[in-house]
């Protein structure tokens, strides 16, 4: 078999052979395969494209190319849960929680932020003590204890999805659907769960810009758990906005804190108890309603949360943080950004918002840069809320006052206030099953 053969096959519009896909995959992951022509191979398909079959077996091909996760030892239903990725995306150690508190088991490995967006690992590291980087058997233990672990990547999961992701970066073939269906789609798999909830984020804040671009992303993911026997179902929801009011990695943790006592933002809370809903349901604990009313209820009974505190405790975090927020590394600076006319806020550039939270600190423009906990966005307006000019929309927390000036400026690039007040806009899109 030859690689140019296969870039051909695949410029001419020809569907590629398991056979072919694995010669590709196992010949780049061991270094045969020079990046030139896979790149070549990745701009065919970007503009071919992958039917499903093709698809399911690159997921399964690039899967394969490293350690697999197995969670067999572990007793009950595994449930995983992956976020494209956004502005303000706590939902993961909201839901988590929910659902472990009601006997599903949630073994999951998460990323740190990426760009624009925050990451899961990052947001536990805020609480003091943390451990997010765990042996497998110790992270298998708090999964046997408590239900849940959340952890970040660890061992060689996914070698093809390294190289492929750096190169795709570079070689402008990342906004393919099959590429970025395959690319996450393999990590979940490799991670060992029986059912896969997807949360396909859409708007100005996500990968996906539009709803319909990410219902075919979503149809793709759910198409490839179908054919390799993973139970999955995809969540459009929205990207529009920053998810919830606080952006940057402490501020979350104490908003994760009041989702879970009942006293969270409502959009927040309501996407988090469809997501822990449709897991419940992956999990066969009932029809959709009756998985709400679960999930409304662990919240109301306070299990969720003190679930939380024993995953926290379970994994070296101080919990004293969870119950009394002042106990946080307070930021040096506190500034208030005000609103510059009157009307009320109609749209905000979310990308924008999530790169002045990057500005203030709470984020890496570096891989190595070190993240500040403290620092980030306190939005004290949403979209469709009133504002008269210089009242305060939201607050800012960082180490200096000349970040919070930068970052202000970007803010304000970002904030659109009109004055007629903005159509309503659902939280959740859409779900593909
Ligand atoms: N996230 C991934 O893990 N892979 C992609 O290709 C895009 C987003």
């Amino acid at each position: 078999m030859r690689m140019y053969d296969i870039i051909a096959k695949k410029r001419d519009g020809g569907t590629l052979s398991d056979e072919e896909i694995q010669f590709f995959i196992n010949g780049y992951v061991k270094g045969e395969i020079p990046d030139y022509q896979v790149s070549a191979l990745l701009m065919a398909i970007y503009f071919k494209g992958m039917t499903d079959r093709e698809t399911a077996s690159l997921t399964m091909c690039m899967a394969n190319s490293g350690e697999t996760v197995d969670l067999s030892s572990i007793d009950g239903i595994k449930v995983d849960k992956h976020s494209t990725g956004g502005v303000g995306d706590k939902t993961t150690l909201i839901i988590s929680p929910i659902v472990a508190s009601l006997g599903v088991r949630v073994a999951k490995m998460s990323g740190r932020g990426l760009g624009h967006t925050g990451g899961t690992v990052d947001k536990m590291e805020a609480v003091p003590g943390m451990q997010t980087s765990i042996d497998r058997e110790k992270f298998f233990d708090i999964v046997r204890k408590v239900g849940v672990s959340v952890i970040g990547q660890s061992g060689n999961l996914v070698p093809a999805d390294k190289k492929l992701y750096a190169l795709r970066d570079v070689t402008a073939t990342i906004e393919s659907i099959p590429l970025i269906a395959s690319s996450i789609m393999s990590k979940k798999i490799a991670a060992g769960s029986d059912c896969i909830l997807l949360d396909v984020k859409t708007g100005s804040g996500a990968f996906m810009k539009t709803v319909d671009d990410s219902i075919r992303l979503a149809q793709a993911m759910v198409a490839i758990g179908e054919h390799v026997g993973r139970k999955t179902i995809a969540l459009i929801t929205d990207m529009d906005r920053p998810l919830g009011n606080a952006i940057g990695n402490s501020l979350e943790i104490m908003e994760v804190c009041r989702t879970l006592k009942g006293q969270g933002p409502e959009d927040l809370t309501e996407i988090c108890l469809e997501l822990a809903a449709n897991m419940l349901f992956l999990a066969g604990k009932g029809g959709m309603q009756e998985c709400k009313k679960l999930a409304r209820r662990q919240i109301d009974n306070g299990e969720a949360f003190a679930k939380l505190k024993e995953m926290v405790a379970a994994q070296g975090g101080d919990t004293s943080v969870l119950d009394d927020s002042t106990k946080f590394e307070q930021a040096k600076v506190k500034y208030d950004v005000p609103a510059l006319s009157e009307g009320f806020l109609y749209s905000m550039n979310t990308e924008q918002c999530g790169i002045a939270s990057v500005e203030l600190g709470a984020g890496r423009e570096k891989k190595e840069d070190s993240i500040d906990f403290s620092a980030g966005i306190l939005l004290r307006k949403k979209i469709g809320d009133y504002v008269k000019r210089g009242e305060v929309i939201a607050e800012f927390y960082s180490s200096s006052l000349d970040k919070c000036k930068q970052a202000e400026k970007l803010f304000e690039s970002a904030v659109f206030i009109h004055p007629e007040k903005p159509e309503f806009v659902p939280i959740v899109h859409g779900r593909v099953t």
